[in-house]
């Protein structure tokens, strides 16, 4: 056994309660082995061995210009460690799999989860079956947060082979407190920062050395760590670089995906650096960022020239002019140790697997007009709460100009499109949209063949728009009925498939440089807050949140992520903190693991920038978890504010910053 909580038998029963009594029934005799229960310790020479000779799972470096001879000629240098906690997804359902075998000896499966290839790989490999004889149906998925990417392929699995070896319907759904003592979590990181800036406030060099507690296994860690690596420094020109990461195996439970993948952990280390740059430097944080800002045309510090779609600016100033003209009332004058503070974070996400994870970056669709007019459309990506169902539809009844509400998307489910790799990295839009036009694109080809053919026009001067056929603009005398009437008769074919991948990328692994995502998503997020310097207690008042999501398919689907994605990044911020103690997690519940509720949902405003990305469906970019990633920064940096202190750690507990305010 590597980690508390790693599976030892399965035991399989016709009631829970027989098999509650049959696995407490299991006898399992433990030899104690020496273990690793944090990375420093993994690191020392002889340490227990874990994983090959070091415990290093995966290192990754980028090295640019010469940033120790940069530092010599810095009129201001920062360097500080930042610690950040292991977080709990807090997924609506626990993980659970219903496996049901079928006539024929296909494993069908059932269940919550973001990635059903990833499910139908694990489960054919370990029944020894072929892909084709192991169908997954995605679930109605409450939640995932990558908490649902790599992980339900082991519950899967299980129940999988029990209901092989007993060939009956088999379900496994966890207890919450087994699921979290038992599944991933973001990793728990140490990031020890050195940032150097000229008189001017231009960042000159930069050196950080990012380490992740991968625990027992290393599942996502190296592309985790990889994404970390990338956004260490922020969205911020600078020409000396060196980023060493590092993803150090312990004897914790196995950490892997979480909204940000790695990122936030950096992105709190890099805007707490920017603020304290700022403040050594006398200058306005703001301001000391405005100069840094990537703008297209700059390169990022893996040497990668940003093209187009570079809106870092832009959200910089939507967020400071709607706080400028809409100042919150000044705290009550009779509670004077209630101190108000204002901090602020700019972010990036680069979007989809990039190049860490190209060989997985593709994506099937298929779409299908009924002949009453209805649509349906498959794709491999998932619905996971994000809203992709909504914005698909949205884009599939816009490409074929057909009404909204006559679109439906069907379950994802392995057999019914290609292998579209996961769900994952803000890439559902972007990826299945592109797949879906492709699809549309070729029966919107057909069906204007067909009407020009009717109308005796040139199939350009066919146009179809909310189920009205146009011809030269003008209403046609066609219906769309009357028009897949001729389709019918001339036995014409209204199924399509769709098929997308990205670009391909160049990046060099030695070196770090190269191109690492096909585009970045920018963010900047404002948050007030009132600490009681009494307590050390910080209740937000208000997060104002600006994105440059490419283009906002759905408006309100933004602002719902915005809003779930800032509450998270709260958690991240102020209460939200895995407690290990010997490999043991001390607080599996949601009584001592504390999310945020509605009751600490502050004032929030959403607000939607929108600098087109070329290659993206009506030029929308991802943007699914950038809204967690700035909150946390950016609270951060107003806790400090408030009170004239500086944070380096999360979370921002009562204690913490009680602690930080009587230390100072
Ligand atoms: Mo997501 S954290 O890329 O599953």
């Amino acid at each position: 056994m590597r980690y508390v909580g790693e599976a030892l038998a399965l035991v399989a029963a016709a009631t829970l309660a027989q098999a509650r009594a049959a696995a407490a029934a299991v006898v399992v005799q433990y030899e104690e082995l020496p273990a690793l229960f944090d990375m420093a310790a993994a690191r020392q020479p002889g340490a227990p061995q874990l994983y090959k000779e070091n415990n290093i799972f995966k290192e990754l470096h980028i090295t640019r210009g010469d940033p120790a001879a940069a530092f010599a000629h810095c009129a201001a240098v920062v360097a500080h460690t930042y610690r950040t906690p292991p977080q709990e997804h807090a997924y609506l359902e626990t993980q659970g799999m219903l496996a049901v075998p079928q006539p024929g000896g296909v494993m069908q499966l059932y269940g919550s989860m973001q990635c059903p290839f990833y499910v139908r790989d694990g489960v054919a490999a370990v029944l020894g079956s072929t892909l084709g004889a192991t169908q997954i149906t995605q679930t109605s998925t409450g939640g995932a947060f990558g908490g649902k990417e790599d992980v339900p392929s082991l519950p899967a699995a299980h129940a999988a082979l029990l209901a092989w070896r007993t060939r009956r319907p088999v379900r496994l759904i966890y207890e919450r407190d087994e699921d979290i003592i038992c599944t991933s979590k973001r990793h728990a990181a140490v990031i020890r920062s050195k940032y150097g800036a000229d008189r001017d406030g231009l960042l000159r060099a930069v050196e950080i050395e990012y380490l992740v507690d991968g625990g027992a296994y290393a599942t996502l860690s190296p592309i985790v760590l990889f994404r970390g690596v990338v956004h260490a420094a922020g969205p911020y020109r600078c020409p000396n670089v060196r980023v060493d990461g590092y993803a150090v195996a312990t004897n914790h439970v196995p950490a892997g995906a979480f909204r940000g993948f790695g990122s936030p952990q950096v992105l709190f280390a890099a805007e707490r650096q920017m603020d304290e740059l700022a403040r050594q430097l006398k200058l306005d944080p703001v301001e000391l960022r405005r100069r840094n800002l990537l703008r297209a045309g700059d390169a990022t510090i893996t040497g990668q020239t940003l093209h187009a779609s570079v809106g870092a600016t832009d959200t910089l100033d939507t967020a400071l002019a709607y706080v400028r003209e809409h100042p919150l009332a000044p705290p009550p004058a009779n509670a004077p140790h209630l101190k108000y503070g204002r901090g602020l974070s700019t972010i990036y996400y680069g979007v989809g697997l990039g190049v860490g994870g190209e060989y997985l970056a593709r994506t099937g669709a298929t779409i299908q007009i009924n002949h009453d007019g209805s649509v349906v459309f498959a794709v491999g990506t998932t619905e996971i709460g994000q809203g992709m169902k909504t914005v698909l539809a949205q884009i599939v009844a816009e490409a074929l100009g057909v009404p909204f509400a006559s679109v439906e998307m069907l379950p994802t489910d392995t057999t019914r499109v290609p292998d579209s790799g996961p769900t994952v990295a803000s890439r559902a839009t972007t990826m299945s949209g592109n797949a879906l036009l492709h699809a549309a694109g070729q029966l919107r080809e057909r069906l204007n063949a067909v009407a020009a053919e009717v109308l005796g026009r040139a199939p350009l001067q066919i146009s179809l728009h909310h189920g009205q056929i146009f011809a030269d603009g003008a209403p046609a005398a066609l219906s769309f009925a009357q028009l897949l009437h001729e389709c019918a008769v001339r036995r014409v074919s209204l199924s399509a498939q769709g098929w997308h991948h990205p670009r391909p990328l160049k990046y060099d692994w030695q070196t770090g440089q190269g191109d690492t995502y096909v585009v970045f998503s920018f963010a900047t997020n404002i948050a007030e807050v009132l600490v009681d310097e009494r307590t050390g207690a910080t209740t937000v008042l208000r997060v104002t949140a600006a994105h440059d999501v490419g283009k906002a398919i759905s408006p309100a689907g933004v602002e719902g992520q915005i809003e779930g994605g800032t509450l998270q990044g709260i958690g991240y911020a102020l209460t939200e903190e895995i407690v290990q103690a010997n490999g043991v997690i001390r607080n599996p519940h949601f009584s001592t693991y504390i999310i945020p509720t509605a009751c600490d949902m502050p004032e929030l405003v959403p607000l939607i920038v929108e600098h087109p990305f070329p290659d993206g469906p009506f030029g929308a970019k991802g943007f699914g978890e950038q809204p967690l990633m700035g909150v946390a920064p950016a609270i951060a940096n107003a806790v400090c504010n408030a009170l004239s202190i500086s944070q380096y750690e999360l979370p921002l507990t009562p204690e913490r910053v009680w602690a930080a305010l009587h230390s100072a």
